[in-house]
């Protein structure tokens, strides 16, 4: 039974538990609580505590109502009902709930959905307005510049010029990647050879100092379906990203393990088996993401670098989107940032199949 069910006496004693109930609760599975007053087996739960004690003193019962467990995050919808006897007189209440996260999740990211297209049609007309300017620029600049050809200090700004609206330009470019709908060419990809890659494309992209990068994979981790050049650009904007974030000093840790989701039931829709995944791990050990910004940083154009464009995680989470995955981001001031990046082996009309 994929519902949560537990029920109490009048004196507030618990009668009945499942174990539905023990997974949503973080109720350790070898502890038998029937017997014992609520208040004490959920003293984790402030808001059960609060809900079962309004049962026989409120006239309408919450139905259907939803709260957030603080201490797991897990979002629950529930119902609370009285049990009467024959003479209609409640002799105990029951409370059934249902674990929300799962959906909750996806309407999130259906939101997500929305907005971005919003925000990427005016930038997709936006760059290509901006485009032909540039490219006039870039082009009368070199006009200008083979008109002065001894005259170095005009040289000289003439090629500042050019590089500025080259820079411009990867920027429009950058924006139009971003907007164009993601298609994948589905493959077998090995996550280790994307990660390797995308350290050495990396390296291409900047100059990472004296950053330490440490890649991990088990010797028999499967290849998954995906794309494998869109799975290296993932890694290759996080790990970026981490270089940019460490100034030249530090430790990357690239490390990719299989899981079967579902063992903490927050990923896994009712009624389906667990589900094989790769999760790879993207660690570094520079200053962190604060908390005010970390729920930013997906957006498209957050950025709190001067010349960020602040798209390279909203691509990111476009890539794993399409893969059916999923980013997170967990992370502590001045200790560093860790991107887990969960990737099912199979995408789902192949599993279903
Ligand atoms: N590993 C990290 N450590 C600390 N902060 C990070 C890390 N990764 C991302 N951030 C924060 O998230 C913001 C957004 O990152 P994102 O990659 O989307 O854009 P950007 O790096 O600023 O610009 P772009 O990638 O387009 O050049 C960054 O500006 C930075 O503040
Ligand atoms: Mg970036």
């Amino acid at each position: 039974m994929r519902n949560g069910v537990l029920a109490i006496d009048r004196k507030g004693d618990l009668v009945l538990i499942n174990d539905e109930a023990y997974r949503i609760f973080g109720l350790p599975a070898d502890l038998d609580y029937l017997g014992q007053g609520y208040a004490s087996v959920f003293r984790q739960h402030p808001d059960i505590v609060r809900v079962l004690g309004g049962a026989f003193e409120l006239a309408a019962l919450p139905n259907r109502a939803e709260l957030r467990l603080k201490p797991t995050d897990k979002v629950i919808g529930y119902t609370l009902s009285l049990i009467r006897d024959d003479h209609d007189q409640p002799i105990g209440a029951a409370l059934f709930f249902k674990d929300l996260t799962h959906v909750e999740q996806l309407e999130e990211r259906e939101r997500l959905r929305d907005r971005l297209a919003a925000v990427g049609e005016m930038a997709a007309a936006v760059a290509h307005e901006i485009k032909n300017p540039l490219a006039g620029i870039e082009v009368m600049a070199g006009l200008l510049r083979r008109q002065v050809p001894d005259k170095k200090d005009s040289l000289a700004l003439i090629n500042d010029i050019m590089n500025e609206a080259k820079m411009a330009n990867s920027i429009v470019q950058e924006i139009l990647d971003f907007v164009r709908p993601v298609r994948l060419q589905l493959d077998r990809a090995s996550i280790g050879e994307a990660l390797h890659s995308a350290v050495s494309m990396a390296d291409g992209k900047m100059q990472r100092g004296d950053i330490f990068v440490d890649v991990r994979v088990p010797q028999y981790l499967p290849t998954i379906q995906g794309d494998r050049h869109q799975l290296s650009q993932v890694f290759v904007n996080l790990l970026i990203n981490a270089y940019e974030a460490m100034h030249g000093r530090g430790a990357v840790t690239l490390s990719a393990k299989l899981v079967e989701v579902g063992e903490d039931g927050a990923l896994l829709p009712d009624g389906h088996a667990p589900v094989p995944t790769v999760i790879v791990e993207v660690t570094d050990t520079g200053p962190g993401v604060s908390a005010d910004v970390a729920d930013k940083i997906f957006n498209p154009f957050f950025t709190t670098k001067p010349q960020g464009s602040g798209l390279g995680l909203a691509i990111v989470r476009k890539i794993v989107d399409a893969h059916e995955g999923r980013i997170d981001v967990r992370s502590t001031p001045d200790r560093g940032t860790c991107f887990r990046v969960t990737l099912p082996v199979e995408h789902t009309d192949a599993w279903m199949r």
